[in-house]
Protein backbone atom coordinates (compact mmCIF):
# COMPACT_ATOMS: atom_id res chain seq x y z
CA UNK A 1 0.00 0.00 0.00
CA UNK A 2 2.47 2.54 0.92
CA UNK A 3 4.49 2.08 -2.67
CA UNK A 4 1.00 2.02 -5.04
CA UNK A 5 3.06 0.14 -7.27
CA UNK A 6 1.09 -1.01 -10.18
CA UNK A 7 1.23 -4.35 -11.03
CA UNK A 8 0.26 -4.96 -14.73
CA UNK A 9 -1.32 -7.87 -16.18
CA UNK A 10 1.01 -9.28 -18.75
CA UNK A 11 -1.41 -7.98 -21.73
CA UNK A 12 -0.49 -4.24 -20.35
CA UNK A 13 3.05 -5.11 -19.88
CA UNK A 14 4.72 -3.70 -23.06
CA UNK A 15 1.98 -0.94 -23.11
CA UNK A 16 4.63 1.59 -24.44
CA UNK A 17 5.20 -0.82 -27.37
CA UNK A 18 3.32 1.11 -29.94
CA UNK A 19 -0.53 1.11 -29.88
CA UNK A 20 -2.75 -1.00 -31.51
CA UNK A 21 -6.26 1.12 -32.18
CA UNK A 22 -8.54 -2.37 -32.33
CA UNK A 23 -11.42 -0.87 -30.27
CA UNK A 24 -14.42 -2.85 -29.37
CA UNK A 25 -17.88 -2.26 -31.60
CA UNK A 26 -20.71 -1.90 -29.67
CA UNK A 27 -24.35 -2.31 -31.09
CA UNK A 28 -26.40 -1.62 -27.75
CA UNK A 29 -29.40 -3.65 -28.82
CA UNK A 30 -27.91 -6.78 -30.21
CA UNK A 31 -27.31 -9.52 -27.58
CA UNK A 32 -24.32 -11.06 -29.58
CA UNK A 33 -22.80 -7.91 -29.90
CA UNK A 34 -22.92 -7.27 -25.96
CA UNK A 35 -22.08 -10.45 -24.63
CA UNK A 36 -18.74 -10.02 -26.96
CA UNK A 37 -17.98 -7.03 -25.88
CA UNK A 38 -18.91 -7.82 -22.17
CA UNK A 39 -16.52 -11.08 -22.75
CA UNK A 40 -13.82 -8.75 -24.02
CA UNK A 41 -13.70 -6.59 -21.28
CA UNK A 42 -14.58 -8.80 -18.28
CA UNK A 43 -11.69 -10.91 -19.59
CA UNK A 44 -9.11 -7.89 -19.37
CA UNK A 45 -10.64 -6.87 -15.86
CA UNK A 46 -10.34 -10.54 -14.58
CA UNK A 47 -6.31 -10.92 -15.84
CA UNK A 48 -5.90 -8.03 -13.18
CA UNK A 49 -6.86 -10.48 -10.12
CA UNK A 50 -4.74 -13.39 -9.12
CA UNK A 51 -6.77 -14.51 -5.83
CA UNK A 52 -7.47 -17.78 -7.05
CA UNK A 53 -3.89 -18.54 -7.58
CA UNK A 54 -2.06 -20.96 -5.13
CA UNK A 55 -0.69 -18.83 -2.44
CA UNK A 56 -2.86 -15.48 -3.10
CA UNK A 57 -5.65 -14.49 -1.22
CA UNK A 58 -9.36 -15.19 -2.49
CA UNK A 59 -11.00 -11.69 -3.08
CA UNK A 60 -8.43 -9.21 -3.41
CA UNK A 61 -7.12 -7.32 -5.91
CA UNK A 62 -3.38 -6.53 -5.85
CA UNK A 63 -1.95 -2.94 -5.04
CA UNK A 64 -3.45 0.02 -5.79
CA UNK A 65 -6.76 -1.20 -5.37
CA UNK A 66 -7.75 -1.32 -2.13
CA UNK A 67 -10.19 -4.14 -0.68
CA UNK A 68 -13.79 -2.18 -1.15
CA UNK A 69 -12.77 -2.00 -4.96
CA UNK A 70 -12.70 -5.85 -5.24
CA UNK A 71 -16.39 -6.05 -3.45
CA UNK A 72 -17.07 -3.66 -6.00
CA UNK A 73 -15.57 -5.31 -8.83
CA UNK A 74 -17.60 -8.88 -7.56
CA UNK A 75 -20.76 -7.20 -7.37
CA UNK A 76 -20.48 -6.60 -11.18
CA UNK A 77 -19.14 -9.84 -12.18
CA UNK A 78 -22.67 -11.79 -10.10
CA UNK A 79 -23.92 -9.33 -12.71
CA UNK A 80 -21.82 -10.54 -15.75
CA UNK A 81 -23.15 -14.18 -15.23
CA UNK A 82 -26.87 -12.88 -14.58
CA UNK A 83 -26.64 -11.27 -17.83
CA UNK A 84 -24.67 -12.73 -20.22
CA UNK A 85 -24.93 -16.16 -19.01
CA UNK A 86 -21.37 -16.58 -18.91
CA UNK A 87 -20.28 -19.40 -16.70
CA UNK A 88 -16.41 -18.57 -17.09
CA UNK A 89 -15.77 -17.18 -13.40
CA UNK A 90 -18.80 -18.26 -11.59
CA UNK A 91 -16.60 -20.71 -9.07
CA UNK A 92 -13.91 -17.65 -9.00
CA UNK A 93 -16.59 -15.37 -8.05
CA UNK A 94 -18.05 -17.33 -5.12
CA UNK A 95 -14.65 -18.29 -3.80
CA UNK A 96 -13.75 -14.50 -3.16
CA UNK A 97 -16.85 -13.75 -1.66
CA UNK A 98 -17.01 -16.11 0.49
CA UNK A 99 -13.48 -16.25 1.30
CA UNK A 100 -13.70 -12.44 2.30
CA UNK A 101 -17.42 -12.77 4.07
CA UNK A 102 -16.23 -15.35 6.83
CA UNK A 103 -17.68 -17.80 8.00
CA UNK A 104 -20.29 -15.18 10.39
CA UNK A 105 -20.57 -13.86 6.48
CA UNK A 106 -20.38 -10.09 8.12
CA UNK A 107 -17.28 -8.95 5.58
CA UNK A 108 -15.06 -7.93 8.58
CA UNK A 109 -12.00 -10.12 7.65
CA UNK A 110 -9.53 -9.73 10.22
CA UNK A 111 -7.04 -8.56 8.01
CA UNK A 112 -9.16 -5.61 6.86
CA UNK A 113 -10.86 -4.39 9.78
CA UNK A 114 -8.20 -1.94 10.96
CA UNK A 115 -8.99 -0.14 8.36
CA UNK A 116 -12.39 -1.24 7.11
CA UNK A 117 -15.28 1.62 6.63
CA UNK A 118 -18.67 1.25 6.84
CA UNK A 119 -18.54 2.08 3.03
CA UNK A 120 -16.06 -0.51 2.52
CA UNK A 121 -18.48 -2.97 4.66
CA UNK A 122 -21.51 -1.70 2.40
CA UNK A 123 -19.59 -2.40 -1.10
CA UNK A 124 -19.12 -6.30 -0.28
CA UNK A 125 -22.53 -6.59 1.05
CA UNK A 126 -24.17 -5.11 -1.86
CA UNK A 127 -22.36 -7.82 -3.67
CA UNK A 128 -24.11 -10.52 -1.66
CA UNK A 129 -27.25 -8.80 -2.36
CA UNK A 130 -26.77 -9.22 -5.98
CA UNK A 131 -26.19 -13.03 -5.58
CA UNK A 132 -28.98 -12.98 -3.45
CA UNK A 133 -31.71 -11.24 -6.02
CA UNK A 134 -30.03 -12.88 -8.68
CA UNK A 135 -30.08 -16.44 -7.27
CA UNK A 136 -26.39 -16.67 -7.89
CA UNK A 137 -24.60 -19.72 -7.17
CA UNK A 138 -24.95 -21.13 -3.62
CA UNK A 139 -22.47 -19.78 -1.28
CA UNK A 140 -21.46 -23.87 -0.27
CA UNK A 141 -21.89 -24.72 -3.92
CA UNK A 142 -17.50 -24.86 -3.53
CA UNK A 143 -16.88 -28.18 -1.16
CA UNK A 144 -13.95 -26.11 0.73
CA UNK A 145 -15.18 -27.56 4.53
CA UNK A 146 -16.33 -24.40 5.57
CA UNK A 147 -20.54 -23.48 6.00
CA UNK A 148 -20.92 -20.10 4.76
CA UNK A 149 -23.93 -18.20 5.70
CA UNK A 150 -26.77 -17.72 2.66
CA UNK A 151 -25.91 -14.45 0.44
CA UNK A 152 -29.19 -12.79 2.08
CA UNK A 153 -28.02 -13.44 5.44
CA UNK A 154 -24.90 -11.88 4.49
CA UNK A 155 -26.52 -8.77 3.82
CA UNK A 156 -28.27 -8.96 6.48
CA UNK A 157 -25.52 -9.36 8.67
CA UNK A 158 -23.99 -6.11 7.59
CA UNK A 159 -27.14 -4.39 8.19
CA UNK A 160 -27.21 -5.86 11.55
CA UNK A 161 -23.91 -4.89 12.41
CA UNK A 162 -24.28 -1.57 10.82
CA UNK A 163 -27.39 -0.51 12.57
CA UNK A 164 -25.37 -0.61 16.12
CA UNK A 165 -23.44 1.63 14.66
CA UNK A 166 -26.43 4.20 13.78
CA UNK A 167 -24.73 7.09 15.62
CA UNK A 168 -27.14 9.45 17.82
CA UNK A 169 -24.18 10.92 19.67
CA UNK A 170 -23.82 13.77 17.20
CA UNK A 171 -25.79 15.46 13.96
CA UNK A 172 -28.75 13.78 14.56
CA UNK A 173 -27.97 10.34 13.89
CA UNK A 174 -25.87 8.59 10.80
CA UNK A 175 -23.21 6.70 10.51
CA UNK A 176 -19.48 7.47 10.47
CA UNK A 177 -17.41 6.80 7.68
CA UNK A 178 -14.60 5.07 9.81
CA UNK A 179 -16.09 2.43 11.94
CA UNK A 180 -13.41 2.91 14.03
CA UNK A 181 -12.25 5.91 16.47
CA UNK A 182 -8.22 5.27 15.50
CA UNK A 183 -9.13 5.89 12.04
CA UNK A 184 -8.48 8.97 10.07
CA UNK A 185 -12.01 10.10 8.77
CA UNK A 186 -13.94 8.76 11.91
CA UNK A 187 -15.62 12.67 12.01
CA UNK A 188 -16.78 11.96 8.56
CA UNK A 189 -20.43 11.38 7.95
CA UNK A 190 -20.31 10.33 4.46
CA UNK A 191 -22.55 9.64 1.62
CA UNK A 192 -20.81 6.09 0.81
CA UNK A 193 -21.57 4.75 4.10
CA UNK A 194 -25.22 6.05 4.80
CA UNK A 195 -26.08 5.09 0.74
CA UNK A 196 -25.12 2.23 1.10
CA UNK A 197 -26.41 1.27 4.24
CA UNK A 198 -29.97 3.24 2.54
CA UNK A 199 -29.91 0.69 -0.36
CA UNK A 200 -28.67 -2.20 1.87
CA UNK A 201 -32.46 -1.86 4.15
CA UNK A 202 -34.28 -1.04 1.17
CA UNK A 203 -33.20 -3.95 -0.62
CA UNK A 204 -33.16 -6.68 2.50
CA UNK A 205 -36.94 -5.00 2.88
CA UNK A 206 -38.05 -5.54 -0.79
CA UNK A 207 -36.51 -9.02 -0.38
CA UNK A 208 -37.73 -10.03 2.63
CA UNK A 209 -41.24 -7.64 3.11
CA UNK A 210 -39.76 -7.46 6.62
CA UNK A 211 -40.52 -4.01 7.74
CA UNK A 212 -37.93 -3.60 9.95
CA UNK A 213 -35.70 -2.75 7.36
CA UNK A 214 -38.16 -0.23 5.69
CA UNK A 215 -38.34 1.21 8.61
CA UNK A 216 -34.79 2.10 9.36
CA UNK A 217 -34.31 2.87 5.20
CA UNK A 218 -37.12 5.29 5.94
CA UNK A 219 -35.16 6.33 9.21
CA UNK A 220 -32.01 6.64 7.03
CA UNK A 221 -33.11 8.43 4.33
CA UNK A 222 -34.78 10.83 6.80
CA UNK A 223 -31.52 11.54 8.22
CA UNK A 224 -29.81 12.31 4.87
CA UNK A 225 -32.62 14.14 3.49
CA UNK A 226 -32.59 16.19 6.71
CA UNK A 227 -29.02 17.28 6.48
CA UNK A 228 -26.52 19.12 4.74
CA UNK A 229 -25.51 16.32 2.47
CA UNK A 230 -29.09 16.62 0.40
CA UNK A 231 -30.45 19.66 -0.94
CA UNK A 232 -34.46 18.95 -1.00
CA UNK A 233 -35.12 21.44 -3.75
CA UNK A 234 -32.21 20.55 -6.48
CA UNK A 235 -31.92 17.45 -5.64
CA UNK A 236 -28.24 17.80 -4.90
CA UNK A 237 -26.18 15.36 -2.94
CA UNK A 238 -22.80 16.41 -1.43
CA UNK A 239 -20.21 13.98 -0.58
CA UNK A 240 -20.09 13.84 3.34
CA UNK A 241 -19.68 15.98 6.81
CA UNK A 242 -18.09 16.55 9.37
CA UNK A 243 -19.07 16.11 13.11
CA UNK A 244 -16.56 18.90 14.20
CA UNK A 245 -18.76 21.35 13.26
CA UNK A 246 -21.78 19.60 13.99
CA UNK A 247 -22.31 18.73 10.31
CA UNK A 248 -23.03 22.34 9.52
CA UNK A 249 -21.27 22.46 6.41
CA UNK A 250 -20.39 20.03 3.03
CA UNK A 251 -17.78 18.60 0.91
CA UNK A 252 -19.59 19.65 -2.05
CA UNK A 253 -17.91 17.24 -4.17
CA UNK A 254 -20.79 15.46 -6.50
CA UNK A 255 -20.04 12.24 -7.37
CA UNK A 256 -21.97 9.65 -9.69
CA UNK A 257 -21.78 6.71 -7.13
CA UNK A 258 -23.78 8.93 -4.55
CA UNK A 259 -26.13 9.38 -6.58
CA UNK A 260 -26.63 6.00 -7.81
CA UNK A 261 -26.65 4.71 -4.16
CA UNK A 262 -29.18 6.88 -2.90
CA UNK A 263 -31.53 6.33 -6.03
CA UNK A 264 -31.08 2.66 -6.43
CA UNK A 265 -32.06 2.67 -3.03
CA UNK A 266 -35.22 5.14 -3.57
CA UNK A 267 -36.59 2.35 -6.61
CA UNK A 268 -35.99 -1.02 -4.32
CA UNK A 269 -37.96 1.03 -1.47
CA UNK A 270 -40.42 2.53 -4.45
CA UNK A 271 -41.18 -1.06 -5.60
CA UNK A 272 -42.10 -2.77 -2.22
CA UNK A 273 -44.13 -0.10 -0.53
CA UNK A 274 -45.39 1.53 -3.68
CA UNK A 275 -45.53 4.56 -1.22
CA UNK A 276 -45.69 7.56 -3.77
CA UNK A 277 -43.07 9.67 -1.96
CA UNK A 278 -40.65 7.51 -2.61
CA UNK A 279 -41.51 8.07 -6.16
CA UNK A 280 -41.39 11.45 -6.22
CA UNK A 281 -38.06 11.31 -4.84
CA UNK A 282 -36.97 8.94 -7.35
CA UNK A 283 -38.15 11.03 -10.39
CA UNK A 284 -36.26 14.06 -7.84
CA UNK A 285 -32.72 12.29 -8.02
CA UNK A 286 -33.43 10.81 -11.21
CA UNK A 287 -33.89 13.90 -13.21
CA UNK A 288 -30.80 15.65 -11.05
CA UNK A 289 -28.57 12.97 -11.99
CA UNK A 290 -29.15 13.49 -15.18
CA UNK A 291 -28.89 17.01 -15.17
CA UNK A 292 -24.91 16.56 -13.36
CA UNK A 293 -23.72 13.91 -15.33
CA UNK A 294 -24.76 13.70 -18.18
CA UNK A 295 -23.92 17.43 -19.18
CA UNK A 296 -22.47 16.99 -22.83
CA UNK A 297 -26.15 16.55 -24.96
CA UNK A 298 -24.81 12.68 -25.51
CA UNK A 299 -26.48 10.95 -23.33
CA UNK A 300 -22.71 9.92 -22.13
CA UNK A 301 -21.92 9.34 -18.67
CA UNK A 302 -18.80 11.81 -17.44
CA UNK A 303 -18.00 11.90 -13.60
CA UNK A 304 -17.15 15.28 -13.42
CA UNK A 305 -15.41 16.03 -10.68
CA UNK A 306 -12.21 14.80 -11.92
CA UNK A 307 -13.03 13.12 -15.46
CA UNK A 308 -12.70 17.09 -17.49
CA UNK A 309 -9.75 17.79 -15.43
CA UNK A 310 -7.60 14.15 -15.99
CA UNK A 311 -7.75 14.02 -12.20
CA UNK A 312 -9.73 10.85 -11.23
CA UNK A 313 -7.78 8.47 -8.90
CA UNK A 314 -7.87 4.83 -8.55
CA UNK A 315 -11.37 4.71 -6.31
CA UNK A 316 -12.99 7.42 -8.65
CA UNK A 317 -12.07 5.33 -11.69
CA UNK A 318 -15.01 3.21 -10.67
CA UNK A 319 -17.36 5.45 -9.66
CA UNK A 320 -19.32 5.55 -12.92
CA UNK A 321 -19.77 2.05 -13.53
CA UNK A 322 -22.31 1.12 -10.03
CA UNK A 323 -24.13 4.30 -10.85
CA UNK A 324 -24.65 2.57 -14.06
CA UNK A 325 -25.38 -0.86 -12.47
CA UNK A 326 -27.98 0.58 -9.87
CA UNK A 327 -29.62 3.08 -13.08
CA UNK A 328 -30.84 -0.44 -15.19
CA UNK A 329 -32.37 -1.60 -12.04
CA UNK A 330 -33.79 1.58 -10.94
CA UNK A 331 -35.37 1.46 -14.92
CA UNK A 332 -36.56 -2.00 -14.06
CA UNK A 333 -38.18 -1.06 -10.63
CA UNK A 334 -39.53 1.41 -11.31
CA UNK A 335 -41.06 1.27 -15.15
CA UNK A 336 -41.63 4.66 -15.44
CA UNK A 337 -38.24 5.77 -15.57
CA UNK A 338 -37.43 3.37 -18.56
CA UNK A 339 -37.99 5.68 -21.28
CA UNK A 340 -35.37 8.42 -20.18
CA UNK A 341 -32.93 5.77 -18.16
CA UNK A 342 -32.20 3.26 -21.20
CA UNK A 343 -31.03 5.92 -23.99
CA UNK A 344 -28.67 7.14 -21.44
CA UNK A 345 -26.87 3.86 -20.73
CA UNK A 346 -26.94 2.33 -24.77
CA UNK A 347 -25.37 5.74 -25.61
CA UNK A 348 -23.04 5.69 -22.70
CA UNK A 349 -22.37 1.81 -23.61
CA UNK A 350 -21.38 2.60 -26.91
CA UNK A 351 -18.90 5.22 -25.99
CA UNK A 352 -17.35 3.08 -23.14
CA UNK A 353 -16.76 0.41 -25.61
CA UNK A 354 -15.46 3.14 -28.02
CA UNK A 355 -12.82 4.10 -25.34
CA UNK A 356 -11.28 0.31 -24.80
CA UNK A 357 -8.79 0.67 -27.33
CA UNK A 358 -5.71 1.20 -25.79
CA UNK A 359 -3.27 -0.80 -24.25
CA UNK A 360 -0.84 -3.47 -26.27
CA UNK A 361 -4.29 -5.33 -26.53
CA UNK A 362 -6.23 -2.87 -28.12
CA UNK A 363 -8.84 -3.36 -25.73
CA UNK A 364 -7.56 -1.96 -22.98
CA UNK A 365 -10.85 0.70 -21.65
CA UNK A 366 -10.34 3.98 -20.44
CA UNK A 367 -12.21 6.69 -18.43
CA UNK A 368 -13.24 9.27 -21.31
CA UNK A 369 -16.11 7.99 -23.15
CA UNK A 370 -17.13 10.48 -25.32
CA UNK A 371 -14.15 10.20 -27.39
CA UNK A 372 -12.74 6.94 -29.40
CA UNK A 373 -9.03 8.18 -28.90
CA UNK A 374 -8.06 6.49 -25.93
CA UNK A 375 -6.93 8.20 -23.10
CA UNK A 376 -3.84 6.57 -21.75
CA UNK A 377 -5.35 5.35 -18.58
CA UNK A 378 -5.97 1.68 -17.38
CA UNK A 379 -6.78 -0.51 -14.71
CA UNK A 380 -9.44 -2.41 -12.71
CA UNK A 381 -12.01 1.17 -12.30
CA UNK A 382 -11.66 1.73 -15.71
CA UNK A 383 -12.87 -2.26 -16.70
CA UNK A 384 -15.19 -2.21 -14.36
CA UNK A 385 -17.40 0.58 -15.10
CA UNK A 386 -17.15 0.19 -18.98
CA UNK A 387 -18.37 -3.50 -18.33
CA UNK A 388 -21.12 -2.17 -16.19
CA UNK A 389 -22.21 0.23 -18.95
CA UNK A 390 -22.28 -2.68 -21.87
CA UNK A 391 -23.38 -5.77 -19.93
CA UNK A 392 -26.38 -3.70 -18.90
CA UNK A 393 -27.97 -3.37 -22.36
CA UNK A 394 -28.81 -7.34 -21.74
CA UNK A 395 -31.33 -6.00 -19.45
CA UNK A 396 -33.28 -4.24 -22.20
CA UNK A 397 -32.02 -6.88 -24.96
CA UNK A 398 -33.66 -9.85 -23.21
CA UNK A 399 -36.28 -7.91 -21.21
CA UNK A 400 -34.16 -10.06 -18.09
CA UNK A 401 -36.53 -10.37 -14.89
CA UNK A 402 -36.31 -7.53 -12.09
CA UNK A 403 -34.37 -8.48 -9.07
CA UNK A 404 -35.93 -11.64 -7.70
CA UNK A 405 -37.80 -11.43 -3.72
CA UNK A 406 -38.37 -14.28 -1.33
CA UNK A 407 -42.13 -13.68 -3.17
CA UNK A 408 -40.89 -13.98 -6.81
CA UNK A 409 -38.88 -16.88 -6.78
CA UNK A 410 -35.43 -15.64 -5.18
CA UNK A 411 -34.11 -18.94 -3.27
CA UNK A 412 -31.57 -17.26 -0.22
CA UNK A 413 -32.73 -18.38 3.31
CA UNK A 414 -33.17 -15.40 5.71
CA UNK A 415 -30.85 -14.88 9.13
CA UNK A 416 -32.99 -12.11 10.47
CA UNK A 417 -30.43 -12.52 13.85
CA UNK A 418 -26.97 -13.03 11.06
CA UNK A 419 -24.05 -10.60 12.61
CA UNK A 420 -25.28 -10.77 16.11
CA UNK A 421 -23.68 -13.23 17.12
CA UNK A 422 -20.67 -13.83 15.75
CA UNK A 423 -16.90 -15.11 16.93
CA UNK A 424 -14.49 -12.79 17.70
CA UNK A 425 -12.63 -11.92 14.12
CA UNK A 426 -13.39 -8.86 14.27
CA UNK A 427 -16.74 -8.65 14.16
CA UNK A 428 -20.09 -7.43 16.07
CA UNK A 429 -21.56 -8.72 18.93
CA UNK A 430 -24.80 -7.02 20.16
CA UNK A 431 -28.47 -7.88 19.26
CA UNK A 432 -30.39 -5.54 17.03
CA UNK A 433 -31.47 -2.14 17.52
CA UNK A 434 -29.82 -0.34 20.06
CA UNK A 435 -27.22 -2.72 20.79
CA UNK A 436 -23.56 -1.73 21.07
CA UNK A 437 -20.76 -2.30 18.95
CA UNK A 438 -17.71 -3.56 21.01
CA UNK A 439 -15.24 -5.14 19.40
CA UNK A 440 -12.12 -5.50 21.73
CA UNK A 441 -9.28 -3.31 20.56
CA UNK A 442 -5.61 -4.50 21.32
CA UNK A 443 -2.58 -2.62 21.87
CA UNK A 444 -1.12 -4.32 18.29
CA UNK A 445 -4.32 -3.21 16.87
CA UNK A 446 -4.05 -0.19 17.70
CA UNK A 447 -0.26 -0.04 16.83
CA UNK A 448 -0.83 -1.29 13.45
CA UNK A 449 -3.58 1.37 12.29
CA UNK A 450 -1.80 3.93 13.36
CA UNK A 451 0.61 3.08 10.96
CA UNK A 452 -1.56 2.40 8.32
CA UNK A 453 -3.30 6.11 9.04
CA UNK A 454 -0.09 7.79 8.69
CA UNK A 455 0.46 6.00 5.86
CA UNK A 456 -2.84 7.19 4.34
CA UNK A 457 -2.27 10.62 5.34
CA UNK A 458 0.84 10.73 2.59
CA UNK A 459 -0.80 9.10 0.46
CA UNK A 460 -3.14 11.67 0.50
CA UNK A 461 -0.94 14.90 1.21
CA UNK A 462 -2.28 17.79 -1.35
CA UNK A 463 -5.36 15.86 -2.05
CA UNK A 464 -8.65 15.79 -0.12
CA UNK A 465 -8.33 13.10 2.70
CA UNK A 466 -11.84 12.25 1.93
CA UNK A 467 -11.84 11.78 -1.79
CA UNK A 468 -10.10 8.40 -0.38
CA UNK A 469 -11.72 5.53 0.61
CA UNK A 470 -10.09 2.66 2.95
C1 LIG B 1 -8.37 -18.61 -11.93
O1 LIG B 1 -9.55 -18.40 -12.69
C2 LIG B 1 -9.32 -18.23 -14.08
C3 LIG B 1 -10.62 -17.88 -14.74
O2 LIG B 1 -11.60 -18.79 -14.41
C4 LIG B 1 -8.73 -19.49 -14.66
O3 LIG B 1 -8.45 -19.30 -16.02
C5 LIG B 1 -7.46 -19.83 -13.90
O4 LIG B 1 -6.97 -21.06 -14.34
C6 LIG B 1 -7.70 -19.90 -12.40
N1 LIG B 1 -6.45 -20.11 -11.72
C7 LIG B 1 -6.27 -21.12 -10.87
C8 LIG B 1 -4.92 -21.24 -10.26
O5 LIG B 1 -7.16 -21.91 -10.59
C1 LIG C 1 -4.95 -12.73 5.64
O1 LIG C 1 -3.64 -12.51 5.15
C2 LIG C 1 -2.80 -13.68 5.21
C3 LIG C 1 -1.40 -13.25 4.79
O2 LIG C 1 -1.46 -12.65 3.52
C4 LIG C 1 -3.40 -14.75 4.31
O3 LIG C 1 -2.64 -15.93 4.39
C5 LIG C 1 -4.84 -15.06 4.75
O4 LIG C 1 -5.42 -15.97 3.84
C6 LIG C 1 -5.66 -13.78 4.79
N1 LIG C 1 -6.99 -14.07 5.31
C7 LIG C 1 -8.10 -13.56 4.78
C8 LIG C 1 -9.39 -13.95 5.42
O5 LIG C 1 -8.09 -12.82 3.82
C1 LIG D 1 -26.39 20.62 15.94
O1 LIG D 1 -27.32 20.70 14.83
C2 LIG D 1 -28.61 20.20 15.17
C3 LIG D 1 -29.44 20.15 13.89
O2 LIG D 1 -29.25 21.30 13.13
C4 LIG D 1 -29.23 21.08 16.26
O3 LIG D 1 -30.51 20.56 16.60
C5 LIG D 1 -28.31 21.05 17.48
O4 LIG D 1 -28.80 21.97 18.44
C6 LIG D 1 -26.87 21.45 17.08
N1 LIG D 1 -26.01 21.24 18.23
C7 LIG D 1 -25.05 22.10 18.57
C8 LIG D 1 -24.20 21.71 19.73
O5 LIG D 1 -24.87 23.16 17.96
C1 LIG E 1 -35.61 18.60 -13.45
O1 LIG E 1 -34.51 19.47 -13.71
C2 LIG E 1 -34.86 20.67 -14.37
C3 LIG E 1 -33.57 21.41 -14.70
O2 LIG E 1 -32.83 21.67 -13.55
C4 LIG E 1 -35.80 21.45 -13.47
O3 LIG E 1 -36.20 22.64 -14.13
C5 LIG E 1 -37.03 20.60 -13.15
O4 LIG E 1 -37.83 21.26 -12.22
C6 LIG E 1 -36.59 19.28 -12.54
N1 LIG E 1 -37.75 18.41 -12.35
C7 LIG E 1 -37.91 17.70 -11.23
C8 LIG E 1 -39.08 16.77 -11.21
O5 LIG E 1 -37.17 17.78 -10.25
C1 LIG F 1 -16.12 15.17 -23.64
O1 LIG F 1 -16.33 15.34 -22.25
C2 LIG F 1 -15.49 16.32 -21.67
C3 LIG F 1 -15.76 16.30 -20.18
O2 LIG F 1 -17.09 16.60 -19.90
C4 LIG F 1 -15.76 17.68 -22.29
O3 LIG F 1 -14.88 18.63 -21.74
C5 LIG F 1 -15.57 17.59 -23.78
O4 LIG F 1 -15.95 18.81 -24.37
C6 LIG F 1 -16.41 16.48 -24.36
N1 LIG F 1 -16.13 16.33 -25.76
C7 LIG F 1 -17.10 16.30 -26.67
C8 LIG F 1 -16.65 16.07 -28.07
O5 LIG F 1 -18.30 16.44 -26.37
C1 LIG G 1 -41.81 -3.39 -9.35
O1 LIG G 1 -40.93 -4.04 -10.25
C2 LIG G 1 -41.61 -4.98 -11.09
C3 LIG G 1 -40.54 -5.72 -11.87
O2 LIG G 1 -39.97 -4.91 -12.84
C4 LIG G 1 -42.61 -4.23 -11.96
O3 LIG G 1 -43.31 -5.16 -12.77
C5 LIG G 1 -43.60 -3.49 -11.07
O4 LIG G 1 -44.47 -2.72 -11.86
C6 LIG G 1 -42.83 -2.57 -10.11
N1 LIG G 1 -43.75 -1.95 -9.17
C7 LIG G 1 -44.00 -0.65 -9.17
C8 LIG G 1 -44.91 -0.18 -8.09
O5 LIG G 1 -43.53 0.12 -9.97
C1 LIG H 1 -37.80 -8.94 10.73
O1 LIG H 1 -36.54 -8.37 11.07
C2 LIG H 1 -36.34 -8.18 12.47
C3 LIG H 1 -35.05 -7.44 12.67
O2 LIG H 1 -33.96 -8.12 12.12
C4 LIG H 1 -36.37 -9.52 13.17
O3 LIG H 1 -36.25 -9.32 14.56
C5 LIG H 1 -37.68 -10.25 12.85
O4 LIG H 1 -37.64 -11.56 13.42
C6 LIG H 1 -37.90 -10.32 11.36
N1 LIG H 1 -39.21 -10.90 11.08
C7 LIG H 1 -39.36 -11.96 10.29
C8 LIG H 1 -40.77 -12.43 10.08
O5 LIG H 1 -38.42 -12.52 9.75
Amino acid sequence: MATRSLLLPAALLSLLGGQLAVAIDLTATDADSIKSAASTIVYDMMSYYTGNNTGDVPGNLPDPYYWWEAGGMFGHMVDYWYYTGDKTYVDEVVQAMTWQAGSGGDFMPSNQTKTEGNDDQGFWALAAMDAAELNFANPNSRDTGTTYPSWLAMGQAVFNEQLTRWDTGTCNGGLRWQIFQWNNGYNYKNCASNGGFFQLASRLARYTGNQTYVHWAEKSWNWFADSILYESDTHKIYDGTSDTNNCSDADHTQWTYNYGLYLGGLAYLYNQTENEKWLTHVHGVLNQTVNTFFPNGDNIMVEVACEPYSTCTTDQFTFKGFTLRWLAVVAQLVPTTASTIWPLIQATAVGAAGQCDGGNDGTTCGMTWNTTTWDGTYGVGQQMSALAAVQANMIYVNNLKAPYTTATGGTSKSDPSAGTDTDGSGSSSGSGEGAIYHRTITTGDRAGAGILTAIMLIITLGGSAWLVLF
